[in-house]
């Protein structure tokens, strides 16, 4: 894929991966539909852009709606008049061990709500997201791709169980769609990042990311171009599909 003119949506586009993904695409002369929940964050990244000179439009939407969902892709075709690419990068964390036991009796359990928030933005999201992009692509004569950010975490990981199982399952939807996609000149790629410095990771407890610093094999965190580099890549390679790209200094075991 040409990025020079290519229009890209990125979900989760206020901070963090997606607003450093937004700026590197935009570097290489894409245009930005950049969609997040956190309307002041999203307003004031797509304004910066604006003022680089970038053609961007933002839209509001909770990705785990579907009714949003929906608006939110016919509003940028109406704006656009065409999708090259989808980053389905919105994701949450709700931390928590299934069980905590104390003095051998179970103290605390893992919330259903706790795991039904992360599957619901992090795995429904991702195919709700997925699957209106690919609807409006299905027409485009140009080549597409869905990336799908994932994670280290999808082969489990301590205190994760909802997490790991999302991540896991956004896999799963990559492979899925590269199948039944390919067909219609669409691909589906995944990436799974490691420990990488955003707001998201500096939530968790100071001595848990010294931890995390310790355990790379390269021995710091990632950075977020780290992740933008990546995508960047994926979406220029039209012979890419299927595949998860590990972007994680070596943690993964
Ligand atoms: N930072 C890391 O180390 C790391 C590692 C592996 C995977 N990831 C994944 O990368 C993605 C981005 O992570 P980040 O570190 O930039 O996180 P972040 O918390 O800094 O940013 C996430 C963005 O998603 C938005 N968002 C949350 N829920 C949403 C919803 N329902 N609808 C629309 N937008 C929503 C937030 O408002 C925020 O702007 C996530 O999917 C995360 O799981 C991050």
């Amino acid at each position: 894929m040409k990025l020079q003119d290519a229009v890209i949506a990125i979900t989760g586009a206020a901070q963090g991966l997606g607003s450093a993904i937004a700026e590197s695409l935009a570097e290489q002369g894409a245009k930005i539909a950049l969609i997040d929940v956190n309307q002041q964050a999203l307003a004031a990244f797509t304004n910066k852009l604006k003022d680089k000179g970038v053609t961007a439009a933002y839209y509001v939407c909770n990705v785990a709606n579907e009714t949003d969902v929906e608006q939110c892709f016919t509003a940028i075709q109406n704006d656009f008049q065409q999708l090259d690419g989808l980053i389905n990068n919105a994701g949450i964390l709700r931390d928590g061990m299934l069980l905590k036991v104390k003095d051998g009796k179970v103290s605390k359990k893992l919330e259903l709500s706790q795991w039904q928030q992360v599957i619901d933005v992090n795995l429904t999201g991702v195919f709700l997201c997925g699957r209106e992009a690919a609807a409006l692509m299905v027409s485009n004569q140009r080549p597409n791709c869905i990336i799908n950010i994932s994670s280290v975490s999808r082969a489990g990981n301590i205190g994760q169980s909802n997490y790991s199982a999302a991540k896991a399952g956004v896999v799963a939807l990559t492979t899925t769609w590269a199948k039944e996609l390919a067909r219609y000149n669409i691909r589906s790629m995944a990436i799974a990042p490691g420990f990488i410095e955003t707001e998201m990771t500096a939530s968790m407890p100071p001595e848990a990311q010294a931890h995390m610093a310790k355990i790379i094999p390269l021995g710091k965190a990632g950075q977020a171009e780290h992740i933008a580099l990546t995508v960047k890549q994926i979406l220029e390679n039209d012979y890419m599909t299927g595949r998860v790209i590990e972007v994680d200094g070596g943690l993964r075991v």
